[in-house]
C-alpha cells in the first residue's frame, strides 16, 4: 500500500468522495439529529457521536435546538423560563412561532452552510421536536406544521434520526434526580415550562414521536434508551451503521 494510502488525509478524501458519492445530486453533508421526550438522554448521547465521528475524522457540528445560534439563545432562554417570569403568558401560538423563528435562523446560519461544507451535523432536537411537541401535545397538527415548514421555506428532514425511546415518566424521574443532585445548577424551581408540564402532555409527546416514527420508517430509528449511556450509544453506533457503512470506523 501506498504509505500516502494510510494518512488522514487520504482517508478524509476517500470519505468526502463517499460522500460525494451518496448524494451526487447536491453534494451537501449528512444532517443527524436525536429526539426523545424530557430526560431521554439525547444530549449526552448527541455528544457522544459527535466525539466518536470527529475521533474518525470527520468535521463535525454539534448544535441544539432551540438554541443552536446568539439570536437563538435568546429565543430559548424565553422559550424555556418557568412561571412565575414572563414567559409563563407565553400562548401556544407565540410559543410555536418561537420556535419556527428558531429553526430558520438555525438553518440558515449553522446547518445550510455547514452541509453546503459537506460537515456532518448533530442537532439535539429538530424538526421532529414541533411536530411531536407542538403538533401533536399542543394540537397544530402534524400535516399541518410540515406544510407551514413547507410553505416557509423551513423544510430540510435529517437524514437520519435517532429517537431514543424511554418512558416519559421515567424520563422526568431522571431530571428529577439530576436537579437534585447536581445542587445549584438546575435547582427544582427553575424547571422548563415544559418539565412542568403534566403527565398527559408528557404522554401525547411521546404519542406524537410514536405516530412519527411510524410516518418516517426510512428516515427514524428508535432507539430503547432506558440503560445507561454505555449500552444506548453501543445501540445509537448499530442503528447507524447498516444505514452509513463509511461513517463510523
Ligand atoms: P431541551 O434542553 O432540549 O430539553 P431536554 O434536553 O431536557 O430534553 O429543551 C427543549 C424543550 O423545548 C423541550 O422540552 C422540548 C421543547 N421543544 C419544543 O416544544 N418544540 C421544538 O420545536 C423544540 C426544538 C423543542
Amino acid at each position: 500500500m501506498d504509505p500516502a494510502e494510510s494518512s488522514p488525509q487520504w482517508w478524509q478524501g476517500v470519505r468526502t468522495a463517499l460522500t460525494l458519492q451518496r448524494r451526487p445530486e447536491d453534494r451537501a453533508g449528512l444532517l443527524i439529529s436525536f429526539e426523545g421526550v424530557d430526560g431521554s438522554g439525547k444530549t449526552t448521547q448527541a455528544r457522544r457521536l459527535a466525539e466518536a465521528l470527529r475521533r474518525a475524522g470527520w468535521s463535525v457540528v454539534l448544535t441544539r435546538e432551540p438554541g443552536g445560534t446568539p439570536l437563538g439563545e435568546q429565543f430559548r432562554r424565553i422559550l424555556l423560563q418557568p412561571p412565575p417570569l414572563p414567559a409563563a403568558g407565553l400562548t401556544p401560538r407565540t410559543e410555536l412561532l418561537l420556535y419556527l423563528a428558531d429553526r430558520a435562523q438555525h438553518l440558515q446560519e449553522v446547518v445550510e452552510p455547514a452541509l453546503q461544507s459537506r460537515q456532518v451535523v448533530i442537532s439535539d432536537r429538530f424538526i421532529d421536536s414541533t411536530l411531536a411537541y407542538q403538533g401533536v401535545a399542543r394540537g397544530f397538527g402534524i400535516e399541518t406544521l410540515i406544510e407551514v415548514h413547507q410553505k416557509l421555506g423551513l423544510l430540510r428532514w435529517p437524514d437520519c434520526t435517532i429517537l431514543l425511546g424511554v418512558d416519559p415518566r421515567v424520563g422526568l424521574q431522571r431530571k428529577r434526580r439530576q436537579a437534585q443532585t447536581s445542587g445549584p445548577t438546575i435547582p427544582l424551581a427553575e424547571w422548563s415550562r415544559f418539565e412542568r408540564e403534566d403527565a398527559t402532555f408528557h404522554q401525547s409527546v411521546a404519542e406524537g414521536y410514536r405516530r412519527l416514527a411510524e410516518m418516517f420508517p426510512d428516515r427514524i430509528v428508535v432507539v430503547p434508551a432506558d440503560a445507561d449511556p454505555d449500552a444506548v450509544f453501543q445501540r445509537v453506533q448499530a442503528a447507524l451503521r447498516p444505514r452509513f457503512p463509511w461513517l463510523l470506523p
